[in-house]
């Protein structure tokens, strides 16, 4: 067999080229920790009686994780257009163009999700704090409470949403690494 039709058939490591760098590869799953860990203190926190500790903690782990999301999201978009992307894998051209519409969705998903659910939370009259720490992330806007109703919404119609997002560039990774055996996962992979 010719050696590069060998490398492209059954590659263990891929070549540079081919791959995220590792910068990239450790913002895509840091960030994809912390949003599985805002939804699921979201989604426990509905199972806690209202006015109790469990349910506040699941609340705050939720603002934090959020927020957390939103500190990573702006230096990996920084990253990403300053570094940009490997080519797509090859393939047919409508699934590399929806997959490359797909990761834009989802950047501005990052972006997006946290801040509204900041915005919510000031506009509803609250702030974003750990006092014992003494850590205070100042407020975007003054409180409106017509501001937070309808901000709020967006935020959780836009959670709800991207389950489906999410599970459909989950879906796609493990099609592609699966049934069609292409570098698409492995790419985004240590
Ligand atoms: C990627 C980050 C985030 C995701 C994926 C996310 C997702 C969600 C989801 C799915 C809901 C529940 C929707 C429902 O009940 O139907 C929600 C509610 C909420 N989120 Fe977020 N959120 C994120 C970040 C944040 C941040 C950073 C904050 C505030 C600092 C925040 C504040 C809120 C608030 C106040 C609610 C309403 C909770 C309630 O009243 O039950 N979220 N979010
Ligand atoms: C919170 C959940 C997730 C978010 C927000 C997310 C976001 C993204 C973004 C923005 C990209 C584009 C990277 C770039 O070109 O700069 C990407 C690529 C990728 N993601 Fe995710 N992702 C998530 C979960 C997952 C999961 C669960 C998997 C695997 C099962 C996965 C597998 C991949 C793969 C393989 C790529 C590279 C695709 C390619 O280069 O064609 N992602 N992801």
């Amino acid at each position: 067999m010719h050696p590069v039709t060998e490398i492209q058939a059954s590659p263990q490591t891929l070549p540079s080229l081919r791959r995220y760098d590792r910068l990239a590869v450790s913002f895509h799953w840091a960030v994809f920790v912390l949003v599985a860990l805002a939804y699921a203190a979201i989604e426990l926190k509905g199972s806690f009686a209202k006015g109790t500790p469990p349910r506040a903690l699941a609340m705050a782990v939720h603002e934090w994780a959020g927020a957390l999301v939103l500190v990573l999201a702006v230096p990996r978009l920084l990253w990403r257009l300053l570094r940009g992307a490997p080519a797509p894998e090859p393939g047919a051209r409508w699934m590399q163009r929806a997959g490359a519409a797909m990761h834009w969705v989802l950047y501005l998903f990052i972006l997006a999700q946290p801040l509204l659910g900041l915005l919510a939370m000031n506009a509803g009259g609250h702030l974003l704090a750990l006092p014992a720490l003494g850590i205070e992330v100042p407020a975007l806007v003054a409180p409106d409470p017509a501001l937070k109703d309808s901000v709020k919404e967006i935020h959780e119609t836009l959670g709800t949403a991207f389950y489906l997002v999410i599970g459909l560039h989950a879906m796609a990774a493990l099609f592609h690494h699966y049934m069609l055996g292409d570098g698409t996962l492995r790419r985004m992979w240590r």
